[in-house]
């Protein structure tokens, strides 16, 4: 199973690092398609102290890649710019206003639009994790446009009854939700259980 995952310039680069992580530790996932977007490696240096597009991988895993290939965001003739090549789908995460623009209006213009373009005509899965806030009506119109050609609109949006206590458990549940959606449910995925919350709450435990 080969899945694409491209990194744009939104904000929340720790969730594509957990993303990133946690597909290369899966042993169903057999290749990752990895691309970044110009401006996400801004982005990524302001938020996670990391710089520069070489070895930008290794850094984001804290270890050299099994089964991550990187491709050029300007290299267009990619393996995942072509319908032939057996992806199993794409998730963008996070996904700026920007990219979300580029795929819901087919423009196709670097390589991260042009496999989101063909994960819509394959019809294969396709998750924007979108990032902004507030939305304006062309970022609302662009959601609708992309959602209505096949891509399921993941925005990064924490939950809170799970009763995260860090930001790291907000990263992993966040991460979580996005793989089972995708059909990779992780070992260890928090499960609403509202028996269980109960006792727990009575036993003390939060
Ligand atoms: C620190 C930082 C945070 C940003 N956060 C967002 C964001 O949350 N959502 C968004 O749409 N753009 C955000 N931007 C702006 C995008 O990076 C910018 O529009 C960029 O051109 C998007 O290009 P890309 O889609 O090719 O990555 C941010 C920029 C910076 C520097």
């Amino acid at each position: 199973m080969n899945v694409t995952v491209a990194v744009t310039g939104a904000s929340g680069a720790v969730l594509a690092k957990q993303l990133l992580r946690a597909l290369e530790a899966d042993t169903r996932v057999t290749g990752i398609d990895f691309v970044v977007s110009e401006g996400s490696l801004r982005v990524i240096a302001e938020e996670l102290h990391l710089s520069g597009r070489n070895e930008l991988l290794e850094k984001l895993l804290e270890h050299a890649p099994k089964k991550t290939r990187q491709h050029a965001e300007q290299d267009i003739g990619a393996s995942i710019a072509s319908g032939s090549y057996p992806s199993a789908g794409m998730i963008v995460l996070p996904c700026s206003m920007g990219t979300l623009g580029g795929i819901a209006n087919g423009m196709a213009g670097n390589l991260i639009e042009r496999a989101a373009d063909v994960c819509l005509k394959e019809r294969r899965p396709l998750l924007l994790c979108v990032r902004e806030t507030p939305f304006n009506k062309i970022h609302l119109r662009n959601m609708q446009l992309a959602a209505d050609a096949g891509a399921t609109i993941f925005p990064v949006i924490p939950s809170f009854y799970n009763e995260p206590a860090t930001t790291a458990d907000m990263v992993r549940s966040f991460v979580d939700r996005v793989l089972a959606h995708f059909g990779l449910p992780q070992p260890g995925a928090y499960v609403w259980n509202p028996g269980a919350q109960e006792q727990n709450r009575r036993a003390g435990k939060h």
